[in-house]
């Protein structure tokens, strides 16, 4: 059941998280506007959703119904105007850089009616760093998805100070009728819950390998085979983007000034040498060969 309120969701940025957040929202019954400034990337968005539900029906995990009514529901322009302009809350999944941040939501600000919550799905960046851009400090917060946003279902929903109560309500209660589980984190802090941890686990794996004491292959099994993750660190990263990491520790280390934060020398290479994982068809691992 969708939430009260909350009829048309507007995902702007249809890259790694934003095309599986759009979906989420589509097949919960929400109606849907995916945008992207980038016409390549919302025309691969768009065949994602073209390809993803059928073979979720040939899978038998999805009714032909419901998979034709979340692709009716779901739909791509480039024109955020037109995606926003009557939506009822706007997630904003795109590139982690602040400065690009403040320029879109000031955009919505202006695009969107008042009642519209505007939530940012930023990995790092706290909502307060952006909401000044706004006449509508109540109704932004963050909202967190993790990769593949279809499979995982942890969502963080973080308070700012200027976050009402009403608004942090409304958005735990749109990730459940997504079949979420969101966790309400009642004040700021940089990388929220689980970034906090997955940076730790990151930091030891990328020094491990950096010290030259085992290959990227050898960590991952360990993590996998010993810990019981799904997927070791390595793997995760080009899952997630070597690009990410590369921004995370670099937005980090700007603002600590600690060198343990800085990105690692492999990242910082395969950043260079635009080897950010499965995006670009090679990371540690290589997928060119899929
Ligand atoms: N997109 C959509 N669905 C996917 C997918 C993808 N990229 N990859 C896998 N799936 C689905 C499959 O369709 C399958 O669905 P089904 O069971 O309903 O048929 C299910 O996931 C399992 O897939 P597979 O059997 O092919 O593969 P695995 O069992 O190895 O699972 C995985 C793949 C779900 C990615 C699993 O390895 C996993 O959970 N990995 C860890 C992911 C993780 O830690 N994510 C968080 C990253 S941190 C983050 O996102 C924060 C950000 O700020 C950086």
């Amino acid at each position: 059941m969708t939430v009260a309120g909350i009829n048309k969701i507007c995902v702007v940025g249809a890259g790694n998280m934003g095309h599986q957040i759009a979906l989420s929202a589509a097949l919960a019954g929400y109606k849907v506007v995916c945008t992207d400034i980038s016409p390549e990337i919302l025309a691969k968005a768009e065949q994602f959703a073209d390809t993803y539900l059928p073979e979720r029906v040939a899978k038998g995990k999805l009714s032909e119904e419901a998979a034709k009514a979340a692709r009716a529901n779901i739909s791509f322009t480039s024109d955020l105007k037109e995606a926003a302009g009557d939506a009822d809350l706007v997630i904003e999944a795109i590139l982690e850089k602040l400065e690009l941040k403040r320029k879109v939501f000031a955009q919505l600000d202006e695009i969107c009616p008042p009642h519209t919550i505007l939530a940012t799905n930023s990995s790092f960046i706290v909502s307060s760093k952006i909401v000044d851009v706004t006449n509508r400090p109540g109704k932004v917060c963050n909202m967190h998805f993790f990769n593949p946003a279809l499979v995982m279902k942890l969502v963080e929903v973080v308070k700012g100070p200027h976050t009402s109560e009403e608004t942090a309500g409304t958005v735990m209660e749109v990730c459940k009728s997504m079949g979420k589980i969101p966790v309400l984190l009642q004040k700021e802090i940089y990388g929220f819950l689980v970034n906090r941890i997955l940076a730790a686990i990151n930091q030891e794996a990328l020094y491990l390998y950096d010290m030259g004491i085992a290959s990227y292959e050898d960590i991952d099994n360990a993590v996998v085979y010993a810990l019981g993750h799904p997927m070791g660190p390595f793997r995760l990263m080009d899952l997630t983007g070597i690009d990410l990491s590369y921004y995370i520790g670099m937005e980090r280390y700007q603002e600590t000034g600690d060198p343990t934060h800085k990105p690692s020398p492999i990242v910082v290479e395969k950043f260079v040498k635009k080897e950010w994982g499965r995006k670009t068809g090679k990371g540690f691992y290589d997928y060119s060969k899929k």
